[in-house]
């Protein structure tokens, strides 16, 4: 019987990723981070010296990505590998945002991940975080959320998060940033960023963490 899978979309900024981290913990769940698939390939691309709007050989690469997710100590975040290298803090970085949206605009290439990404629902159960993980690589899911906030309150959080990692960045620059993908996510013709027609919508607005936590929690739970 298939394992089940909770599927998180929404935009950068929302609050996906610690969400995620922290149901997929308190679950004790695996969690898929797609969005650092799409980032490996631009880095990957990058580093190839391919252009990021060449499909064909960004699809090979996205086929053959060489990485590796190994898991942090507790409380430590998961390494990212690639092709050997430790790109775990680049992987994250706001340039790399940048080249994961413009590969992610390409179908072959977001094709080649659909497997990769599909093999991660696993026993006892996923937690998948995304742009498109309820309306096109879980389509089944059993739970699927989409997280929103505002572009203001995102370009906050996310200003806040740079600053932390010591990152030098201007708000009013991140918040154009945000707007940006925002608009190339959503209006992409493969995928687009838009809730699933049977996805619960949060707006994390005003919320912390740990209200957004307990909402989707108590979601989970009604939901047996
Ligand atoms: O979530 P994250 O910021 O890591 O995603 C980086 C970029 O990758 C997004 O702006 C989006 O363009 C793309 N992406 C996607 N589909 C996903 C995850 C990420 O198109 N499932």
């Amino acid at each position: 019987s298939k394992s089940p899978v909770i599927a998180v979309d929404g935009p950068s900024g929302s609050g996906k990723g610690t969400l995620c981290q922290k149901l997929a913990q308190h679950l004790g769940w695996s969690l898929l981070d797609s969005g650092a698939l799409y980032r490996l390939v631009g880095l990957a691309g990058v580093k190839h010296g391919i252009a990021l709007d060449q499909e064909a050989p960004l699809t090979e690469l996205a086929r053959d990505l060489d990485v590796r997710f190994e898991p942090g100590a507790e409380g430590e975040p998961t390494a990212v590998i690639l092709e050997g290298e430790d790109v775990s803090d680049v992987v994250r970085s706001e340039s790399t945002g940048e080249l994961a949206s413009q590969v992610a605009v390409l179908p072959e290439v977001r094709k080649a991940l659909l497997g990769r990404q599909r093999a991660f629902a696993q026993a006892p159960g996923l937690v998948a975080d995304g742009r498109d993980m309820g309306t096109v690589v879980f389509t089944d899911a059993d739970l699927k959320i989409f997280l929103t906030a505002s572009a203001e309150e995102r370009a906050d959080r996310r200003y806040n998060q740079l600053i932390n990692k010591g990152e030098s960045v201007s708000l009013a620059a991140l918040l154009e940033d945000i707007r940006a993908r925002d608009k190339r996510d959503s209006e992409r013709k493969v995928a687009p960023l838009k809730p699933a027609d049977d996805a619960v919508i949060i707006d994390s607005s005003g919320l912390g963490i740990d209200d957004v936590f307990d909402r989707v929690l108590a979601v989970v739970r009604e939901r047996g």
